[in-house]
């Protein structure tokens, strides 16, 4: 006889939300220079526009790390598999789980004892996992947990003791300012036990062309996901931004290996949020939208060893363009 259905659990803090984004956009926009938090980019909408940015020409690392998620599979699992003691497999900013799926089924097949815990801000993507995954892989147990990810990480160890590998891929790192991400990555190390692991995915520096290529796409996806968030904001926070009277401009520092977006404001213009606040932007004026920082390997092993972790492996795809590390938290 069949298992009956496991009802997948979901768990989530919605309350204040709005009223965190509205201050989040405030206070950007009334900086100087402005600036919004690239972390809003992933509504519904922006949701769909990542996935067609990750299936445009130009866009590189999420086909390297598919590459070395689909390639490298049994060298991973592995690496994590340790003893083989069970552990949850925490997954931060999972996302459509895509190259992590890999490695699940893997594990599936080793009748490896552990459980997946996609952490992501955005509901949609936690609804979806929870419901749609283990259909695609049976007998996979996820709890999916919607909200910040230390909050998240903390839910995590309340809920069960086991060793923890901590998965961040996608170069999702990149998107934290450079001092930002080792306090990040030492918070993470705060919120593990000697021995857990984690796994993160590094976006390497190369061809400054063809970085700048991935952030300036032909088919113009980079620019609407960054105008997105402009549209979110008149949807969610009652405000009026006339998205056609702001241009995308991304750069690539090779020297810093800093990527950076902006939207410039192309003429002078108020902008008016919830009947509340009047921004002004002069002509050419630009808001600060996103950095994706680029990483050498040494500088990744710095992060490492200033952050309480020990690299312990790496794993690259063909073109040594990404690159996921393994540390293991000392
Ligand atoms: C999610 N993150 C790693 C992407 C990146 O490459 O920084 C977001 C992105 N922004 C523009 N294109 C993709």
């Amino acid at each position: 006889m069949n298992q009956p259905v496991k009802q997948p659990e979901l768990i989530g803090t919605s309350k204040n939300r709005l009223e965190t984004f509205y201050d989040d956009v405030i206070e950007g926009l009334q900086s100087v220079p402005k600036r919004l938090n690239s972390k809003y980019f992933y509504d519904a909408n922006g949701d769909k526009l990542f996935q067609e940015l990750m299936e445009c020409p130009e866009y590189y690392p999420t086909k390297c790390e598919l590459e070395i998620f689909s390639e490298k599979t049994a060298d991973l699992a592995a690496s994590i598999i340790a003893d083989g003691d069970a552990f949850d497999l925490i997954e931060l900013g999972a996302g459509d789980a895509m190259k992590s799926t890999w490695l699940l089924q893997y594990l599936l097949k080793q009748k490896i004892d552990f459980t997946y815990l996609p952490i992501d801000i955005s509901d949609n993507v936690i609804n979806y996992l929870t419901v749609k995954l283990p259909l695609s892989l049976p007998g996979l147990q996820v709890t999916g947990l919607n909200g910040e990810y230390f909050e998240m990480l903390n839910k995590a160890a309340s809920l069960s003791g086991r060793r923890k590998v901590v998965m961040f891929l996608g170069s999702n790192i990149g998107n934290m300012p450079a001092n930002e991400a080792v306090d990040f990555s030492r918070e993470l190390r705060n919120h593990l036990a000697p021995g857990d692991m984690v796994i993160i995915g590094f976006d390497l520096k190369k061809s400054p062309k063809t970085i700048l290529a991935a952030y300036n796409d032909k088919g113009g996806i980079t620019k609407k996901f960054n105008l997105n968030l402009l549209e979110r904001i008149n949807r969610e926070l009652n405000a009026d931004f006339d998205l056609s009277q702001f241009d995308h401009y991304p750069t690539y520092d090779p020297e810093s290996g800093a990527c950076k977006s902006y939207l410039v404001s192309l003429k002078d213009q108020v902008v008016n949020i919830d009947g509340r606040e009047n921004i002004r932007f002069i002509k050419d004026e630009y808001i600060y939208m996103e950095i994706s920082q680029k990483f050498t390997i040494m500088q990744t092993d710095q992060m490492a060893e200033n952050t309480g972790f020990r690299p312990v492996g790496r794993f690259f795809d063909s073109k040594k363009w990404f690159v996921d590390t393994i540390w293991v938290a000392e």
